[in-house]
């Protein structure tokens, strides 16, 4: 199993040594700026005896030896600065994301797309109709940090584990996110039932600016432990073909009401990618949320076919 991750920065490195120390597939780490992608699968190879994977981890500018991959995961792109929303990244990332899909494509035509670059929904858009692969070979991660944001906080509040926190958070990696109340639980307890309405908001409000609460923190980059723990659990599922139930951004075709967009939503991931949207029932409020990120979306895929138009 071979795995390819392009951008050697912080997200797509932590990624590769995820996904190596796991014991997940063999890495090939892509980055434009010559030397990086190559210093850190070295770096990362000579770890090896000391973690005791057995994993081939290895790194360059080229695309060639990304032939065959079972997997393209893409974090290439530049990331939010304080003040950045994750849209005002369209433009750069937009245009990079195309040329690396049209690469891959050539050399990897059978594999997964795994997006990770921002803005997400619109990214993975691009993916979808630069490759032109089913849509259950292009997916994109933020559902499955947005909800481990939202399960560790709940944890913190309950002073419980984060990992029998169970919860899911639907929708556009946004503003618009929708983080599911109704449905959440603690060993099988509704939170409802333990934390009361107006502390539950905030719990939503920080879960939805959970990426700027980190950016305002690290003041140079932003989040990327948890963004590569979401990527290494929707590559290990596929991988593994473990068929694992994760949120993630998947070409929409009237599965809850909402035609040709992007968007968050649980989904089975195994041998084939995404093979099973899991249409799962939510309350009128929490439905026209999800509608209006879909619109939110909609709006940002709008604005990149202006960029293109030019
Ligand atoms: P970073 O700046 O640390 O790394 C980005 C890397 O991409 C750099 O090493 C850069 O040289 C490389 N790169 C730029 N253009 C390239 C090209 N044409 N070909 C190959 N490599 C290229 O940024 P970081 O923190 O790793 O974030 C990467 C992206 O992932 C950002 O857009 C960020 O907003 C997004 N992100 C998305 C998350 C999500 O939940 N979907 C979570 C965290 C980050
Ligand atoms: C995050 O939510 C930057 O989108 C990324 O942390």
């Amino acid at each position: 199993m071979k795995v390819t991750v392009v951008g050697a920065g912080h997200v797509g490195a932590t990624c590769a040594q995820r996904i190596v120390e796991n014991s997940i597939a063999d890495v090939y780490l892509v980055d434009i700026v010559e030397g990086l992608a190559a210093g850190k699968a070295l770096d990362l190879a000579e770890a090896a005896p000391l973690v005791g994977h057995g994993r081939s981890i290895t790194g360059g500018t080229e695309y060639g030896p990304a032939e065959g991959s079972d997997v393209v995961v893409i974090t290439a792109g530049v990331a939010r600065k304080p003040g950045m929303s994750r849209d005002d990244l369209l433009e750069t990332n937009g245009r990079i994301v195309t040329q690396i899909v049209e690469e891959l494509v050539a050399v990897a035509p059978d594999a997964v797309i795994i997006m990770v670059t921002n803005p997400l929904d619109v990214t993975t858009h691009i993916a979808k109709e630069v490759s032109n692969f089913p849509r259950e070979r292009v997916m994109g991660m933020a559902g499955a940090l947005d909800t481990a944001r939202f399960r560790a906080f709940i944890g913190m509040e309950l002073d419980c584990a984060a990992r029998d926190v169970q919860a899911m958070v639907l929708g556009g990696h946004g503003d618009s996110m929708v983080p599911l109340v109704s449905s959440a639980t603690v060993g099988g307890v509704p939170i409802t039932q333990l934390i009361d309405a107006r502390r539950l908001e905030e719990i939503v409000e920080r879960t939805r600016d959970g990426g700027a609460e980190i950016v305002s923190l690290l003041k140079t980059a932003s989040a990327f432990y948890a963004p590569s723990a979401g990527v290494t659990d929707m590559v290990a599922s596929i991988l593994r073909d473990e068929g694992r139930v994760i949120p993630v951004s998947v070409l929409l075709q009237g599965e809850f009401g909402i035609e040709d967009t992007f968007l968050g939503v649980p989904a089975r991931l195994g041998a084939g990618g995404v093979e099973e949207i899991i249409e799962c029932e939510l309350s009128d409020d929490e439905l026209a949320a999800l509608q209006r990120s879909a619109q939110h979306v909609r709006e940002t895929v709008e604005a990149w076919e202006r960029i293109c138009a030019g």
